[in-house]
C-alpha cells in the first residue's frame, strides 16, 4: 500500500534520541532514510541496553524502517560519497552539537551548495543563536533548564525528571513538524532551507500554563505533584488497593462525579461551584472530600461507577499492562519485527494513524553497515571500489 512519504529520501546523520525519533516517524510513513553511521563503531545508541545477544533493542526499536551506511566524513571520499547522496535528497537530518557538521565540512552551506533544494534540519540543546548555542545537551539538561523539573513531581521529591526523554521526543517531534512544513513550501516555491529546533526551546514551549502563571499572574509556579495546573478535580486519588486518576475539566463533569459519588450536595457549594474555585480550594478540602469517597472502593469498582458515569478514569497501569492491554492491541500500538541478532521482538507501533496512507513497521533496525553496498552500487561505485573504500576505513 501506497504511503505518504514515498518518494521522500533523507540523509539521516542523526545519533542518540532525538534526531533518529523524527526521522523513524518519516521512515514508518515511506521515507527512504539512509542513516549514516561511523564505520565500525555507529551511533551510540548500539551501546545502549537492554541487549540481547550483545545487540541494543534500543537502537532496534528507534531505527526501524531505516538503511545504515557507515562512512568516515572525516575522510575526502567519505565526504564525496555524502555529497553524491546530497545530491539526490529532499532532506538531512543531524543533531550533532553546533559547529560538529561545520567542522566536518559539511555544514549547511556547502550541503547547499550540492543540492540547493536542500532541507537542512538540525536538533541541538539550545540552537543556532544564544549565549548556550555551542552547549552540549541530553534531554536531562534540556528538562532542568527548561523549567519543565522544577514543576514537575511532588514538593517532598523535589524537582523531578519526566520519566521518559520527553525533551529528545518533542523536539524530534517538532523536527518532524518543520520537515513537512518545509517540504509544503518548498512544494510551493522550488526553495530549500535550514530549520533550526533546539530543546530548550521544546520543552519550553511545552510549559503550557506555567508560563502565564509567571508573565500574567506575576507569581513562579512550583510541583504540583499529579494535579493539573489549571483544571479541578484532575489528580490522583487514593482507592482501597492503590491509586487511580480522575480528570473533571466541565462544570457537567463535575455534576456528575459528585452525583456518582452520592454527593449531590457539592454540585451547588459555593466553594466548588466553578473551576476556578474548585482549584483555589482543592486543597486539602476538596480533595479530602473526594479521597473520603474513593478510599472506600476499590480500584475496580470505582472503575466500573465512574466509567458508567462518563467520568474521564484510569488505572495507573505499569508498562506490562499497558503492553498487553486490549486498547493497546486493537490500536496496534506494539508490533513485531523479526530482528536478525535479536530474533523476535515487540516494539511501538505507529501513532501516526493515516487511514488511506497508514504507516507501518515493515523492516527491523539496519545491522551497522547492512546496507553499505546496496547504497553505493547504487551511486555507481564497483564492487571493487566499494572492498577499496572498506580496506581504507571509509566505510
Ligand atoms: C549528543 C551530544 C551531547 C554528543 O556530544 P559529542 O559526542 O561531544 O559531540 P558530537 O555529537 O557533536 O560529535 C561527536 C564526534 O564524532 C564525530 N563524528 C560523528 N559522526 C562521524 C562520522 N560519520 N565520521 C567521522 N566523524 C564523525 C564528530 O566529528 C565529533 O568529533 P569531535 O569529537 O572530534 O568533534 C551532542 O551531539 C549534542 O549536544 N547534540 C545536540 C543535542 C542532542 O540531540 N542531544 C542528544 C539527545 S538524545
Amino acid at each position: 500500500m501506497m504511503k505518504a512519504l514515498e518518494g521522500v529520501r533523507v540523509i539521516d546523520l542523526t545519533q542518540a534520541y532525538s534526531g533518529p525519533f523524527c526521522t523513524m516517524h518519516l521512515a514508518d510513513h515511506g521515507a527512504e532514510v539512509i542513516k549514516i553511521e561511523r564505520p565500525g563503531m555507529g551511533d551510540q545508541t548500539r551501546d545502549w541496553g537492554p541487549t540481547k545477544n550483545d545487540c541494543s533493542a534500543y537502537y532496534a526499536f528507534l531505527n526501524r524502517n531505516k538503511k545504515s551506511l557507515e562512512l568516515d566524513l572525516g575522510s575526502q571520499e567519505g565526504k564525496d560519497i555524502l555529497f553524491k547522496l546530497v545530491k539526490d535528497a529532499d532532506v538531512v537530518c543531524e543533531n550533532f552539537k553546533v559547529g560538529t557538521m561545520d567542522k566536518l565540512g559539511v555544514g549547511y552551506e556547502e550541503l547547499k551548495k550540492v543540492n540547493p533544494k536542500i532541507i537542512y534540519a538540525s536538533i541541538s540543546g539550545f540552537g543556532l543563536t544564544g549565549p548556550l548555542s555551542k552547549l552540549p545537551a541530553y534531554d536531562i539538561v534540556a528538562q532542568a533548564m527548561s523549567g519543565l523539573m522544577s514543576i514537575t513531581g511532588f514538593e517532598e521529591s523535589g524537582p523531578t525528571k519526566v520519566g521518559p526523554s520527553i525533551g529528545d521526543n518533542y523536539s524530534g517531534a517538532y523536527l518532524t513538524i518543520g520537515i513537512l512544513m518545509a517540504l509544503y513550501h518548498r512544494e510551493k516555491t522550488g526553495e530549500g532551507q535550514r530549520l533550526d529546533v533546539a530543546m530548550m526551546d521544546t520543552l519550553y514551549s511545552v510549559l503550557e500554563n506555567a508560563i502565564v502563571k509567571y508573565t500574567v499572574g506575576g507569581f513562579v509556579p512550583g510541583q504540583e505533584g499529579n494535579a493539573d495546573p489549571s483544571i479541578t478535580p484532575f489528580d490522583s486519588f487514593q482507592a482501597k488497593d492503590g491509586l487511580i486518576v480522575l480528570g473533571v475539566g466541565t462544570n457537567g463533569l463535575w455534576a456528575k462525579l459528585c452525583k456518582a459519588m452520592g454527593r449531590e450536595d457539592l454540585i451547588n457549594n459555593p466553594l466548588y461551584e466553578n473551576n476556578i474555585k474548585r482549584g483555589d480550594n482543592y486543597l486539602p478540602g476538596l480533595k479530602n472530600e473526594i479521597e473520603a469517597f474513593t478510599k472506600t472502593k476499590t480500584k475496580a469498582e470505582l472503575e466500573e461507577l465512574m466509567v458508567g458515569s462518563g467520568i474521564p478514569f484510569g488505572q495507573i497501569l505499569n508498562v506490562g499492562e499497558v503492553s498487553e492491554h486490549p486498547q493497546t492491541k486493537a490500536r496496534e500500538m506494539l508490533v513485531e519485527v523479526d530482528h536478525p541478532v535479536i530474533g523476535k521482538m515487540r516494539i511501538q507501533g505507529v501513532p501516526i494513524k493515516l487511514h488511506n496512507t497508514p504507516g507501518s513497521v515493515d523492516m527491523p533496525a539496519p545491522l551497522l553497515g547492512q546496507h553499505n553496498e546496496e547504497i553505493l552500487a547504487k551511486l555507481g561505485y564497483s564492487k571493487e571500489s566499494i572492498s577499496e573504500l572498506k580496506d581504507k576505513g571509509v566505510i
